[in-house]
């Protein structure tokens, strides 16, 4: 019973009743390759004097590998088993990483006993990368697979990195699964296997991220004169490279010594040297690749600019009944004339549009930047205004400026109707033609009222 006391104070009573019998515990043997190996199969026969050993087992992953009492069965390679019992391996292999059970068969009437020991053989880590070629393509939007099959005892832990960063994982798993969202999705991503033993393995696998053409260009309306020169731009971006043409309308673009088109990377433009009238129109800048095609319309056209309205510093603006305004209108073309767009502004929802419009007739100056400053009289004081403009050439009439909203004595501008002001309505007057908000929609009515008048 003296061993079995020892055994309860260093393991658990619960073991000491399993395997009282024997006078080593179960463990597992850590062992670098090419380590020699014993475990130990001792019977305590203190405790137990009639108990004999008969004969001894040992089992390898529940496989018979060893028994006393079978002469015919041979042991693996570098196997010995000694009288005493214990199994030697000689210059362990990783592949002996494994379970390996012993057991005693006892004289009558006692049962044979079993007790288990591991081996574990450290290996370095290993990994495998797939796809094996490390090269993934997926279209924008797809699923993306991949894994790095790591091996090594003791198991190693992975981890992934792409663009030098960790990526941050709930667990070390093998496999990465994600969709393809973002093309920015696209690089290499490396997994890097370490388990204590030896060097980490590191494998990479690079995601290539196809995708349909996606455009922008800086400008997608473009004041013009005749004689004069004008650049055309759209940005293409797309994998694989897409063909790119240039349409007026529905028909190519005819291109000769005076239309040019540009190539410089991803950026594609037409060159029209010396601007005549019949260039004046839409253009379309086609981009198509196996995954789709992509358009953009950009106008080349002789209407002036949109205006701006200049915020003046002047003192006098506080006057009661009127007000000054200052403009600027961009065209390469003589203005003909302005018309000046104004009404009381009652915050968001002013229905009907009740605007004032007023013909301004211009000056002799020159372009190409046309200045003129108007004052409006007979306004109410104490009251908040707001204004728009257009202007007219040879050409035909502009989209109208952003709106300028503007008080009398009397009345304060708050920041919420100075941002709105900010709003630019040439951008946005199509967009949200649709949307509830009254001042565009008001705008629009404007813009269908001019088109019905002047064209
Ligand atoms: C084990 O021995 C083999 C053969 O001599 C050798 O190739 C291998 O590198 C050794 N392994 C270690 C971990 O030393
Ligand atoms: C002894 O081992 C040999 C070889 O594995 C086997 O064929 C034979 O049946 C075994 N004999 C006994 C008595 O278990
Ligand atoms: C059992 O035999 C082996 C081989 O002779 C020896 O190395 C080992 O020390 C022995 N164990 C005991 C407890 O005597
Ligand atoms: C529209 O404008 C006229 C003249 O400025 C004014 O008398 C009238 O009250 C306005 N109507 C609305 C709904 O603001």
């Amino acid at each position: 019973m003296r061993f079995c006391v020892v055994f309860v104070s260093v393991i658990s009573s619960c073991v000491c009743n399993e395997i009282g019998d024997f006078i080593s515990p179960p463990t597992t043997v850590k062992a670098t390759e090419n380590n020699t190996v014993l475990l130990p199969c001792y019977l305590n026969t203190i405790s137990n004097d009639e108990a004999y050993a008969v004969s001894i087992r040992w089992y390898k992953d529940d496989n018979l590998i060893a028994d006393s009492s079978n002469e015919t069965l041979t042991l693996p390679d570098r196997h010995f088993l000694w009288k005493n019992g214990s199994l030697e391996i000689l210059s362990v292999q990783p592949e002996e990483t494994g379970e390996y059970v012993c057991e005693i068969e006892r004289s009558e009437p006692w049962g044979p006993v079993r007790q288990t020991h591991a081996i574990e053989v450290l290996h370095s880590p290993s990994v495998e990368p797939f796809p094996s070629n490390g090269f993934l393509q997926v279209k924008l939007g797809e699923e993306v697979r991949i894994s790095c099959k790591a091996e090594g005892v003791p198991y190693p832990m992975i981890t992934w990195t792409s663009k030098g960063e960790e990526l941050k994982l709930i667990d070390h798993r093998e496999i990465l699964k994600f969709t393809a969202s973002d093309r920015q999705m696209a690089g290499i991503y490396e997994c890097t296997a370490a388990n204590g033993v030896g060097e980490p393995a590191k494998a990479s696998i690079e995601l290539n991220v196809i995708y349909p053409p996606e455009m922008v260009t800086s400008r997608s309306w473009i004041h013009t004169a005749p004689g004069h020169r004008v650049q055309i731009d759209c940005r293409v971006s797309a994998d694989p490279q897409a063909t790119v043409t240039w349409l007026k309308g529905e028909i190519p673009v005819h291109l000769d010594s005076r239309v040019v088109t540009i190539v410089e990377g991803d950026k594609h433009a037409l060159l029209i040297k010396n601007v005549q009238r019949s260039d004046f129109g839409i253009y379309t800048c086609r981009a198509t690749n196996e995954l789709g095609q992509g358009e953009l319309a950009i106008q080349l056209s002789g209407v002036p600019n949109s205006g701006v309205f200049k915020h003046t510093e002047d003192k006098n603006q506080d006057a009661k009944n009127h007000y000054t305004l200052i403009w600027e209108v961009d065209s390469y073309t003589p203005i003909i004339e302005y018309s000046l767009w104004f009404r009381t502004y009652k915050g968001r929802l002013t229905h009907p549009p009740n605007w004032t419009k007023l013909t301004i007739p211009t000056e002799h100056s020159s372009g190409p930047v046309y200045s003129k400053s108007y004052t409006i009289k007979g306004l109410k004081e104490r009251t908040v205004y707001e204004a728009l403009l257009v202007s007219r050439n040879r050409y035909g009439w502009s989209k109208p400026s952003p709106i300028l909203r503007f008080a009398t004595a009397g009345a304060e501008l708050n920041e919420d109707m100075i941002s709105t002001v900010q709003v630019n309505v040439q951008e946005n007057v199509f967009a949200y033609s649709s949307s509830s908000s009254s001042n565009y929609i008001t705008i629009m009515y404007i813009l269908i009222f001019l088109i019905k008048l002047f064209v």
